[in-house]
């Protein structure tokens, strides 16, 4: 297969990219650098099935000229920061819905029709259902981020409808792992570097997050595609676990073995938008015969270890 990955060097996209050229198949990845790092490409470079394009999801006619040839697209370019949004209000809707529109429309000038697409569970809001399966009540939304990966979940079903796609629309939890870039590992590793005796806390740590680690949701991914193959194929993807960010705080510190003084800024939510409790619902992924092979506090771990061990990922955000 020929595969296109937008946002293929950011921290998911280039895991998967590796992934994809470990079993043979060609890959193009598409991606402006906004937040991918070259270096994360340096294995996939020595594949002689592998090709880079500097392009912008906004550039239209770049984007479709990219496209051809290809099977199958793997979108998974965006602004995945969903802190931020009320502070550029423009950015996720361009980033992530004008975005995705622009890939299903490349897509169709190239008569291709796969897409599989990283969606959120941010998409749920503050959700009255817990665990939160997919077919929630129509859910509120709270962040712009979440509005604006709905709105490209609605285009891409749209598209499956009106021109015959098929997608695989996956509502991810927080991801982690090797190259893991941003986030609260990231963060709170950035802080106890910085000063070792204190780590400022958004919110009171008593928010309740589910986290998967990066290699177990590709392998979701992958079995979801080949045994679900309906015309739209909605997933949540997650562990069957939850932490408390204080629990997380306390794998980091013993990890680290530090003993910083905690400043909680108080307040269930860390930020406008953030969910107080996500933790998603995932019997359908796992009746196609998926379990994750590592736990919150593992994946944790991993991802602490990574950061140790590439200081230089610490230095680029
Ligand atoms: N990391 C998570 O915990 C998480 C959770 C839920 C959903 N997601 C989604 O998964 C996807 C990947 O997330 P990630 O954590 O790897 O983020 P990331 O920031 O590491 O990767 C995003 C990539 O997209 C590229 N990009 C952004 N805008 C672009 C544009 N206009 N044109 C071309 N390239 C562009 C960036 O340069 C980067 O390489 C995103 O869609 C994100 O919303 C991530």
């Amino acid at each position: 297969m020929n595969y296109f990955v937008t946002g293929g060097a950011g921290f998911i996209g280039s895991n998967l990219v590796d992934r994809l050229l470990s079993l043979g198949d060609a890959v193009t990845v598409y991606d402006n650098f906004s937040t991918g790092i070259p270096e994360y490409l340096e294995t996939a470079k020595k594949h002689p099935g592998f090709h880079v394009i500097n392009g912008d999801l906004l550039d239209q006619e770049k984007l479709s000229s990219a496209l051809a040839g290809c099977d199958f697209v793997f979108h998974l370019a965006a602004n995945a920061d969903v802190r931020f949004g009320t502070e550029h209000p423009a950015k996720d809707l361009h980033q992530n819905t004008i975005a995705t529109f622009n890939v299903l429309e490349a897509m169709r000038k190239n008569s291709i029709n796969k897409i599989a697409f990283s969606s959120t569970g941010s998409v749920y809001g503050e959700a009255k259902v817990i665990p939160t399966p997919e077919d929630a009540p129509f859910p509120v939304q709270t962040s712009l981020y979440g509005a604006s990966k709905l709105a490209g979940e609605g285009l891409i079903a749209a598209y499956c409808e009106g021109f015959g796609f098929q997608g695989w629309i996956f509502r991810f939890v927080s991801i982690l792992g090797e190259r893991y870039p941003h986030g609260h590992v990231f963060d709170f590793y950035k802080q106890l570097r910085a000063h070792p005796d204190h780590l400022d806390v958004l919110g009171n740590g008593h928010q309740k997050k589910s986290y998967l680690y990066v290699q177990d949701c590709i392998d979701a991914i992958f079995i979801a595609q080949e045994k679900s193959r309906d015309k739209v194929n909605i997933f949540n993807l997650g562990t069957d676990e939850y932490c408390e960010v204080k629990d997380s705080i306390n794998w980091i510190c013993g990890h680290l073995n530090l003993k910083p003084e905690i400043r909680y800024t108080g307040g269930e939510r860390g930020w406008i938008g953030d969910n107080p409790f996500i933790f998603l619902d995932c019997k359908k992924i796992h009746s196609l015969g998926w379990k994750p092979k590592y736990t919150i506090h593992e994946g944790i771990v991993r991802t602490l270890e990574f950061l140790e061990q590439n200081l230089w990922v610490m230095e680029r955000r």
